[in-house]
């Protein structure tokens, strides 16, 4: 893979979190996810006033993945907040992650405002994960 596809997949993120719905933390996050086939689905994380139905960016990029029967997955970019430090995905995420994905899936933080990514595996965000398959 080369930076450039990288940094297409991170531009997707930052794309995606212009329609986050966050009107309880005003912390918008976009996530895009790249399948083995090719294709890219994308999410945002969509808020709720009971705050448990929250969804994060991340799961909702994978959860529409899957629903149209997609279950091999190569990278996910994620873009939250102002994009300065980035968003690393939550432990639910990390663990949703872990029932679709092997641990060599690339995750990309997005920082510098768009301009950089940081790059890290499944396996290094969550070690030793629980899985039942
Ligand atoms: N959020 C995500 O969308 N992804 C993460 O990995 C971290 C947290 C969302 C959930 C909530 O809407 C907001 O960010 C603040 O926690």
């Amino acid at each position: 893979m080369k930076k450039t596809d990288e940094m297409t997949l991170c531009r997707l993120a930052a794309e995606a979190q212009k329609t986050a719905y966050a009107p309880y933390s005003a912390y918008k996050v976009g996530a895009a996810l790249l399948t083995e086939s090719g294709k890219i689905y994308t999410g945002c994380n969509i808020e709720n006033a009971a705050y448990g139905p929250t969804v994060c960016a991340e799961r909702l990029a994978i959860f529409k993945a899957v629903s149209e029967g997609e279950r091999n997955f190569k990278m996910i970019a994620i873009a939250g907040g102002d994009l300065s430090s980035g968003t690393p995905p939550c432990g639910v995420c990390r663990q949703v992650m872990s029932e679709f994905c092997h641990e060599d899936l690339v995750i990309l933080i997005v920082k510098d405002g768009g301009a950089d990514f940081d790059s890290y595996t499944l396996g290094e965000l969550l070690p030793h994960s629980f899985r039942l398959n």
